[in-house]
């Protein structure tokens, strides 16, 4: 059975992703947010990266409205009632998604809805057990940008079903066509566990002034044919992002490895988020 209408909670960088390549693959969207001027603004982004698509050939004009119509956007967690399954897209902050779950958990009237988490790093276990039905819920992580990139993590906690496993693997790969990697319940599942380190490992670098960000960045790209340098990334990803990931990796590992350097804390701490902010490690204002 295919899903035919999926809630996303949070219309950030992450959710309006995840809702525009949902709608891209015929599904019905209801896209929430806590205030309709952050609605606006995740229908501007949505709007402006199917632009994207007009201008690169991959959609045209007629494809992009049935796309856009196939989106509401709402501050209610009510209006998912009727959904089949919901993505919990908001910022890596493991008592505001519990809080989060909880709302699902009350509003989400199916008993066999999926509850799904674009967690980065926070165990699925912990949001689980603050719902009436663990069984329901696992980790579905995107990755940034969601309409470019293929992969998708599915991440089990102990007490996820086995149907609920197979429905996500399904709805993941068929339905949206991405290629879907399995991660054990782990802070930082796969893909962040190798990254954030590297991540982190550049900002030392930096902070230490063994080369300069420009320097780094260039040595990735073109010793190792990385499509973008280590700084960089962190600047796409959001450096709040990064320390919040890095933060919930080290409270699981107690590794140094992955323990935010000052200079992210006070760049984090300064608003330098990156791209979002228009200033990280780059100055994207120019
Ligand atoms: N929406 C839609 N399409 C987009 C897009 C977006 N936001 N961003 C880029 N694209 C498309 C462009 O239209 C273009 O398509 P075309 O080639 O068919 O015209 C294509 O992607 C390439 O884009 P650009 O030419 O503008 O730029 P680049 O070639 O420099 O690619 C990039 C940009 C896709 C961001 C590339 O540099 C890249 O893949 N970087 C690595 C990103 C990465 O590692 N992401 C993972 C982050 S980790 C994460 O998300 C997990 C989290 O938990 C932390």
């Amino acid at each position: 059975m295919s899903f035919e209408q999926i809630g996303v909670v949070g219309g950030g960088l992450m959710g309006s992703g995840i809702a525009e390549v949902c709608a891209k693959n015929g599904i019905k969207i209801i896209l929430r947010e806590t205030d309709s001027s952050v609605l606006e603004a995740a229908a501007a982004r949505i709007e402006k990266s199917l632009d994207r698509g007009v201008k690169s050939n991959k959609i045209d004009e007629s494809q992009k409205e049935a796309i856009s119509s196939r989106i509401t956007y709402t501050t209610e967690y009510s209006d998912f009632k009727d959904c089949q399954m919901v993505i919990e897209a908001i910022y890596e902050n493991e008592a505001a998604k519990i809080e989060c779950f909880r709302e699902l958990d009350n509003h989400v009237v199916d008993s066999q809805a999926i509850l799904a988490s674009n967690t980065s790093s926070i165990p699925i276990m912990k949001i689980a057990i603050e719902t009436n039905r663990p069984e329901n819920v696992c980790g579905l992580h995107f990755f940034n940008p969601v309409p470019v990139l293929d992969l998708v993590e599915l991440i089990p906690s102990l007490v996820t079903s086995k149907e609920t496993i197979e429905r996500a693997h399904t709805f993941a790969a068929n339905q949206l066509g991405k290629i879907v990697v399995r991660s054990q319940d782990r802070a930082g599942f796969i893909v962040n566990a190798l990254l954030i380190p590297y991540i982190l490992s550049a900002i030392r670098m930096a902070e230490a002034g063994f080369a300069t960000p420009e320097d780094i960045d260039a040595g990735m790209v073109k010793g190792c044919n990385h499509p973008m340098g280590p700084l960089a990334l962190a600047d796409l990803i959001g450096l709040d992002t990064t320390m919040s990931v890095a933060i919930s990796m080290y409270e699981e590992f107690n590794e140094p490895l992955y323990a935010p350097p000052p200079m992210l804390r006070r760049m984090v701490e300064a608003g330098h988020l990156g791209r979002k902010t228009q200033r990280g490690f780059y100055d994207y204002a120019r």
